[in-house]
């Protein structure tokens, strides 16, 4: 059996264009188009890519972007006030400060200041403890977006074994409490989960977020488990090349010829963080506004 390919990056287009029609129609109801802004501090090369095919992606979905910089070496207070003055901007629906922050800044701190009606990301406490409730919030992207591949390739999952390896804030909590609202039953585990293995062959759902490059192979997969592969994980170059290999935390080929359907590294779940921001964004402005969020969206 050879699994079917999960295509987030088609799923992910498909979603953004649903996101700009919204957008568009936001924009008809209210006056003005829903706003994201970005933070963006100091100047790590990949955040500022990722910060880059954000406002791309913004812009292309009928929506402004706004963008920030301040220096490396910028104080909390300093970038608590930004995050306060875009709180107060009626421009703004959406803020977004770039992980990771240098090491001086205390995340939690700087995202414990931003409006949770404004936290696009998820990551305020308000809206852990809404999705944790079961009150609607916002959900973290990256976990939202997997739980969007897994619906539409599955329909139901009440009663399904799932397993999410990794526990971070980001993606494996939020995951899991996902998961658990769908009826899944759910079983988190981590660096110190004794036999790994075992506990993942229980599973109809796997979802991958470890950070460790290829790690779950073919043995440890059940026959026709769905995979969602989280990790992007870039492999030493081969001779002669200058960059490594983009992998995920599952070994693709073999997982493959167990799997009835799994994600791809890359084109699967990364493509869905941003759409999901979007979406969220959309979601935000249609609520800041007083409107009724449409269905579907
Ligand atoms: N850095 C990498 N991914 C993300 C994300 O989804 N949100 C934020 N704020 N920072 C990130």
């Amino acid at each position: 059996m050879t699994a079917t390919r999960i295509d987030g990056k088609a799923f992910a287009a498909r979603l953004r264009e649903r996101v700009g029609e919204h957008a568009l129609a936001f924009a008809e109801a209210a006056g003005r188009k829903p706003g994201l802004a970005v933070v963006l501090v100091g100047d790590d090369p990949a955040s500022e890519v990722y910060v880059g095919s954000k406002g791309k992606a913004t812009v292309a979905a009928n929506m402004l972007s706004f963008k920030y910089r301040l220096p490396a070496d910028a104080s909390e207070e300093q970038l608590i006030k930004l995050v306060d003055d875009l709180n107060q901007d009626d421009r703004v629906d959406g803020i977004l400060v770039q992980l990771p922050l240098p090491g001086h800044l205390d995340e939690q701190s700087i995202i414990a200041a931003i409006s949770p009606d404004k936290d696009v990301d998820g990551f305020h406490v308000i809206n852990a403890g809404r999705l944790s409730v079961g009150q609607s919030g916002f959900v973290p992207c990256t976990p939202l977006g997997c739980m969007m591949l897994l619906t539409d390739r599955l329909g139901d999952l009440s009663g399904l074994e799932a397993v999410v390896i990794g526990r971070s804030n980001i993606v494996g909590k939020p995951m899991a409490q996902l998961l658990l609202d769908a009826n899944a039953t759910v079983t988190v585990a981590h660096s110190r989960t004794k036999d790994l293995a075992s506990v993942v062959k229980r599973a109809d759902i796997v979802v991958a977020a470890v950070g460790r490059p290829q790690m779950i192979t073919k043995d440890w997969l059940k026959d026709g488990a769905t995979v969602i592969d989280v990790g992007i994980n870039r492999l030493p170059p081969e001779p002669g090349k200058e960059k490594g290999k983009l992998v995920g935390d599952v070994a693709y080929d073999e997982a493959s010829e167990v799997a009835s359907a799994i994600t791809p590294v890359p084109g699967g779940v990364g493509p869905m963080t941003i759409a999901v921001l979007l979406r969220n964004t959309a979601v935000a402005a249609y609520r800041n506004a007083g409107l009724k969020v449409p269905e579907g969206l």
